[in-house]
């Protein structure tokens, strides 16, 4: 028992939080670009043109994933560094960059996970109105196409969207990331619509244009809920409030059933379309037809957790977090149980293969005097998380687990004030050090975690 024996053990990034070279070799504009450069949105006014060099250093850092046994890499392609309109002309540099990155993972033995989206809006698409517009679902078709004939006889798996929550939620509801507008309820109900079926339409390109059987997933967000106890009454207030909504209005993306029940169950979740139906757009057949393209794996990034009891008058309620309650330096709780349960409760509902895509934590990680970094929080979340990870992996069909994230970059809004890495990155000179904790993984990794 414990982890299947293939199990993939990697570790995920994203494009603008470690490529850097934000201006080279003809790559365009895309939201984050922009939004970086206005005063006042990014700590003490960091900016991810260099980040972490990795578009320079991209072969130096396949050989310290090869060095901590990583079976896998999930990363995602700047949209705007092959297609610097967004659509049309192909940038073929940008291509050569992503082709040979693919290359490079292959040779040491490292299988590649494309994410398609992570946030990287060509700034010439938000122009023309982004996920405002409808044609957006045609544009990221497109898109996908592209990355479909130019990398798939290389690559088997894809993930078309991380976290729709975040970038339509802290992107155009509260304004904190880019492209950093607060907009109209009723203008989010119809762009998350539209990331919907984009969503779909990208799953139907990269079937179509695939060069070899793809294994397509999709990588959301959403708070993970977890019983108080294992009673059968707290289980089922947890399982009820994992799909629930929130009750605040301007706070609606962040949920899991409404950005999984279309793709996966071919519709939105009934009870939570009658209460926004106000701000909902046209919706037709085809569309939730389009949105539910079948998929291979559930991708699911899951950093922590509520805790969840069956109250008294027989409502799900929240219980407290007691005074002094564990969280990383970003503050967010530390709550291994959502490892667990998460992946139980979404298995269950949505009956896919599951991977998680990311999971991890920031620490105030710094270069001892021995010159070494000791991250003893980082082993000991991970032990934690890893082990209830365990646990469900003796019950679901659990495929593999990213860690969030491979080395220190560029954390949004945060700039590089938050450190998530297994590596460290000292940005004055590019160095990378092991942190304690990717020696730690690396064990994890060669014994398939028969430790946790
Ligand atoms: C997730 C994002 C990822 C990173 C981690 C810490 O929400 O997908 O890019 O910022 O959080």
């Amino acid at each position: 028992m414990g982890f299947a024996k293939d199990f993939v053990w990697g570790a995920a990034t994203s494009s603008y939080q470690i490529e850097g070279a934000a201006q080279e070799d003809g790559k365009g504009q895309h939201v984050w670009d922009v939004f970086v450069k206005e005063p006042g949105h990014i700590a003490e006014g960091h900016t991810g043109d260099r980040a972490c060099d990795h578009y320079h250093l991209f072969r130096e850092d396949i050989k310290l994933m090869k060095e901590m046994g990583l079976m896998a890499y999930r990363f995602s392609i700047d949209w705007s560094r092959i297609l610097p309109e967004g659509v049309g002309r192909v940038n073929e540099k940008g291509i050569a960059f992503y082709s040979e990155l693919i290359d490079t993972l292959l040779q040491h033995g490292i299988e590649p996970y494309i994410t398609l989206y992570h946030w990287e809006l060509p700034y010439a698409l938000h122009q023309r109105g982004g996920w405002m517009n409808p044609q957006m679902v045609e544009w990221f078709g497109e898109y996908a196409k592209l990355v479909a004939e130019r990398f798939s006889d290389r690559v088997k798996y894809f993930f078309t969207l991380n976290e729709p929550q975040c970038f339509v939620g802290l992107g155009f509801l509260t304004g904190e990331h880019a492209p950093g507008i607060k907009a109209p309820l009723k203008d989010t109900f119809a762009m998350a619509h539209h990331v919907l079926k984009a969503h779909g339409r990208a799953v139907q390109m990269l079937r179509q244009y695939g060069k070899q059987d793809l294994v397509i997933g999709y990588a959301p967000t959403g708070s993970m809920c977890y019983p108080e106890t294992e009673r059968e009454e707290d289980v089922e207030a947890a399982r009820q409030m994992i799909f629930s909504m929130s009750q605040e209005d301007r706070n609606w993306t962040w949920n899991v059933a409404w950005w999984s029940d279309p793709i996966l169950l071919g519709h939105y979740p009934e009870k939570e379309f009658a209460c926004y139906e106000k701000y909902l757009p046209k919706i037709t057949d085809d569309d939730m037809k389009l949105i539910a393209e079948p998929i291979d794996i559930y991708g699911q990034n899951i950093y922590n957790g509520r805790c969840i009891r069956m109250g008294k008058d027989g409502k799900p309620e929240e219980v407290p977090r007691y005074v002094g309650f564990p969280r990383t330096a970003i503050n967010w709780p530390v709550t291994p149980e959502c490892l667990y349960w998460g992946p139980k409760f979404l298995y269950e509902r949505y009956k896919k293969p599951i991977y998680i895509t990311e999971n991890g934590l920031s620490c105030h990680d710094v270069v001892s005097l021995d010159k070494k970094v000791h991250d003893p929080n980082r082993i000991d979340f991970l032990a934690r998380y890893l082990h209830e990870l365990k646990r469900a992996a003796e019950e679901v069909d659990l495929r593999g687990y990213f860690h969030w994230s491979l080395m220190d970059n560029f954390e949004w809004a945060k700039g590089y004030t938050e450190r998530f890495g297994l590596i460290y990155v000292d940005y004055r000179t590019q160095e990378r050090i092991f942190k304690d904790s990717a020696y730690w993984y690396r064990d994890v990794i060669r014994k398939n975690g028969e430790d946790l």
